[in-house]
This record gives structure tokens, sequence and C-alpha cells, in this order.
């Protein structure tokens, strides 16, 4: 007889095999398990702020998913939501027809955004909601009168999509060249990492805030502002490791776009529901963007969706006139999935998530920042439940790690040690080498601090490394 341990075995086996048979995973080398004895990581179950492997290891979950889990792993609310909403209408596009639960969550979430974004177009994805608000920008201008703006400027190393026209809009050169030409039209300016800032602004962060805002407008008007239709930011840049803006910054860009009838889209695909402290960051920085396009969080990643929020502005010739947009998706705005996000965002309300964010982001970045007596420990940044860890080989010259020494770093100890260790994260090196942490928005300071000492103990680890 077989006994459950030899089942589990088994079964691990064969998901080994198939996965490395049949499974293509994202963003993978797959030559790394390729060799017998490396395994691809299966996570088989979640509950609250941990993951679970296939072989029974249990993991915290530092990075939500992919920085989508807001209100943890396993709410059965969201179950019953999703099986409700099921039953009572499974399915029906927002193609010249509405449901009910399309129009709650359209009405919510322009209760949320600030000034008059108050008009809701759904997609599936992050990258999707990108893409819309190139096209929308696009076609506004075009029917406005300025049909030669259609050039998006963006930042350096910042990640907004994979689609051709999201790809164009992303700032990571690796991740476009085997897919060049892409759309026309994307421009690049340089991010707000102010530990790399240029060495005579390193002590201002308030002067460096202007300079970075001023390389936008710079970049306008070199490419010339009648073609430019948009200026593509996220609040905290993601790629790169949390590049949290100097003060002003966002007023600055605000006014440049207005100066120039240039569109300001607030990528809050990470940023929002909670991420950074609010349930959109714009409105911790104050600033009032044209669209904002969200996603991930909006669920809590229980299921697909993303949405682009548009000034009543932009609206208008959609309103007034004869035209439509002639754009949308099959799934955008699914009903199962917008009764997952409203389920959701009652408990982000009710269970006062982003109070709890607000409560222990000091405690958070101050235990990071302990941290600093490791020699590899360049820079810690961040703000909310949403920070970065940038490592370096001097601390005192901000030497970066050459390429191999980032592959050892990074892929040839840190990313496996840490899940070793128990700590799901993420470490890259689309920039220079981070490690970033951003967990459940419901995680408490026990939870912090144990993922403090994981990263404490691996850390230092791998500063022996060098
Ligand atoms: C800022 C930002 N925009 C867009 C995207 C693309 O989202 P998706 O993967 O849902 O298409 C991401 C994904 O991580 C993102 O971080």
């Amino acid at each position: 007889m077989t006994t459950t341990s030899e089942t589990d075995k088994q079964v691990h086996n064969d998901l080994q095999q198939q996965a490395k048979d049949h499974l293509w995973m994202y963003f993978t080398r797959h030559s790394n398990f390729h060799e017998e004895k490396n395994e691809i990581p299966v996570i088989s179950r979640a509950e609250g702020a941990y993951i679970y492997t296939s072989t029974g290891e249990k993991i915290i979950d530092g990075l939500a998913g992919l920085f989508s889990s807001q209100i943890g792993h396993g709410r059965k609310e969201l179950a019953d939501a999703a099986a409700k909403q099921m039953m009572e209408l499974d399915f029906f596009p927002l193609w010249s027809y509405a449901h009910p639960k399309a129009i709650e969550l359209a009405t919510r979430l322009a209760s949320y955004a600030p000034g008059d974004l108050n008009r809701v177009f759904f997609s599936t994805t992050g990258g999707e909601a990108v893409e819309s608000a190139w096209k929308l920008a696009k076609q506004y201008f075009k029917l406005t009168g300025h049909g030669t703006k259609y050039k998006v400027i963006s930042r350096s190393i910042a990640y907004h999509g994979t689609t051709q026209g999201a790809l164009a809009i992303t700032g990571i050169p690796a991740a476009k060249t085997f897919f060049e030409p892409l759309t026309p039209g994307g421009v690049k300016v340089p991010n707000t990492n102010f530990y790399r800032a240029p060495e005579h602004l390193r002590n201002d962060e308030v002067a460096f805030g202007i300079w970075a805002a001023d390389r936008i407008e710079e970049a306008i008007l070199m490419e010339g502002a009648d073609t430019v239709a948009a200026v593509f930011l996220e609040p905290v840049q993601n790629s790169g490791g949390c590049f949290v803006p100097p003060p002003g910054y966002w007023q600055r860009v605000r006014e440049i776009c207005t100066r120039h009838n240039v569109l300001l889209v607030a990528d809050e695909t990470i940023t929002g529901f909670g991420r950074v402290g609010a349930m959109f960051a714009v409105n911790r920085f104050n600033v009032v963007p044209d669209i904002i396009t969200c996603a991930k969080g909006i669920t809590s990643g229980y299921l697909p969706l993303g949405a682009m929020i548009v000034s009543d502005r932009l609206f208008e010739p959609f309103k007034s006139g004869k035209t439509s947009m002639l754009h949308g998706f099959t799934w955008g705005g699914h009903p199962v999935s917008a009764a997952v996000a409203m389920a959701n965002l009652d408990i982000i309300e009710n269970e006062l998530v982003i109070e709890n964010v607000l409560a222990n982001e000091d405690y958070f970045r101050e235990q990071l920042e302990t941290l600093y007596d490791i020699d590899i420990v360049g820079n810690v940044r961040g703000m909310g439940y949403f920070y970065g860890i940038e490592l370096v080989k001097d601390r005192e010259t901000r030497e970066t790690f050459n390429d191999q020494e980032s592959e050892k770093l990074l892929r040839g100890f840190l990313s496996k040690e840490l899940f070793t260790n128990g700590l799901y994260c993420r470490t890259d090196d689309r920039g220079d080498p981070v490690v970033q942490i951003a967990p459940p928005l419901i995680i408490g300071r026990d939870v912090i601090d144990d993922i403090v000492a994981i990263l404490r103990k691996t850390l230092t680890k791998a500063a022996e490394l060098f």
C-alpha cells in the first residue's frame, strides 16, 4: 500500500516533470531548471500573508503575489461574492450593454479618484489599462483639433506592461530588444532615484525633484509639444526599486503638462488600493492627473481586472459627439471580477486596511533601515508597504555590482536563499540590484519583524560572497 507521504512525493515529482516539460513561465530563464536538482518552486496553497509550497513549506508572501494581494489570501467573502455573481449573471460584456456590478464599481472608483476623474473604462489587466490610456490620448487629441499629438513620455527603468504599445512606454531596454520595432512615439526621461541623483544634487531632494521634472519639460520641447500626447508616471516607481517622488515633483510635472496641453497619466497598477497608504497614491501626493490606470490590488488578485479612470474633460467629446472609442476587451469589467472587487474594497474599508498601512509604515521603514549595518545594503527606500533595498559593492562610493556579480548575487544566491529561509520577495537587476518587499497590507509588526529577520540572515550571508 502507498503511504500518504509517498503519494505526496509522487504528486510533487509529477508536477515537477510536467512543469519542466510543458509550462512556459514568464520572464524566466528555463535553463535554470534543466538540471534535475533544480526544482521549480510550486505554490499550491495560500492563507493570510503566507504561501505554501507543494512540499508543505510555509513562506511569507513578501510580494503580495505580484503587488496584488492587499487583503491577504483565502478570504471566503471574495469566494462567496464570486459564487453569488456566477449564479446571478456569470458573464455579460460591456459592449453597448451594462451590468450592475460594473456600474457599482465604476461609481465607487470615481468616488476614490481625485478631481473630476469620473469616467471608468474597464480592462482585464494593467497593461491593457495603459494601452487604453494611450489610445484614448491619441483619439482625444484627434477629436479636439490636435491630431499631431501622439507621443508618450515615461521614465527610465519604469515598467508599464508588455504588449506592443505598453512596451513602448516601458523603460527597460532589455525587455524591448527582441521586439523592436515597437509602437512609435515612446520617449524616455530620468526617473526619481535620489540615491543615484547627479552628484551636484545628491544633498538636495527638492532641487533633484525640480531637475527631474524639468527633464520632462525638456523632452516635450525637444520633441515638440504639438507631437506629445501624454506623460505616464507611476506615483512611486516600482521597477528599479521603489523610487519615491521628491517633494514637489508631481506638482511641477502637473504644471508642465498643463502648460503644454499634455495629458498626465498616473499608472497606479501597483500603487493603488492602499499599497502606499491611500486608495490612490495621487491622493497622498495631492495631485490630480488626467487619467489613472489601475489593476492588481483592485481585486487583491482574486480575479483579473484593470481600469482607467478618466477626467470629465477627456470624456466630453465622446459624451456629446457622434463618435465612440472603438476599443474594448471581451473580459473587461467582467461581472464576477467586478463583484469580487466590490467585496475586496468592502474589506479594505471596513477592516481599516489602509489605516493599518499608515500606522505601520514608519516602523516598517525603520526596521528595514536597521539592515544598514550589513555592508552591501546601500539604500532603503519606499513608503507604505512598498520598499526597495538597493545593494551595492561599496557603500562609500555607491559602486554597484557589475553584471557578473549581480548575476551571482541575485540569481545565484539571494532569490533562492531568501525563499529557502521563508521569504518570497523580489530580487531585481533591471536597474541597479534591489530586493523588493511589498507584503499584503494586513500584516502587523510581528510579520514585519519576521521579514526583517530573514532579510538580515540572508543579506549577511550574501555580503560574505564578496
Ligand atoms: C506600473 C505597471 N503598469 C502596468 C503593468 C502591467 O500590468 P499587467 O501585468 O496586469 O498587464 C504593471 C505590472 O506589474 C505595472 O507594475
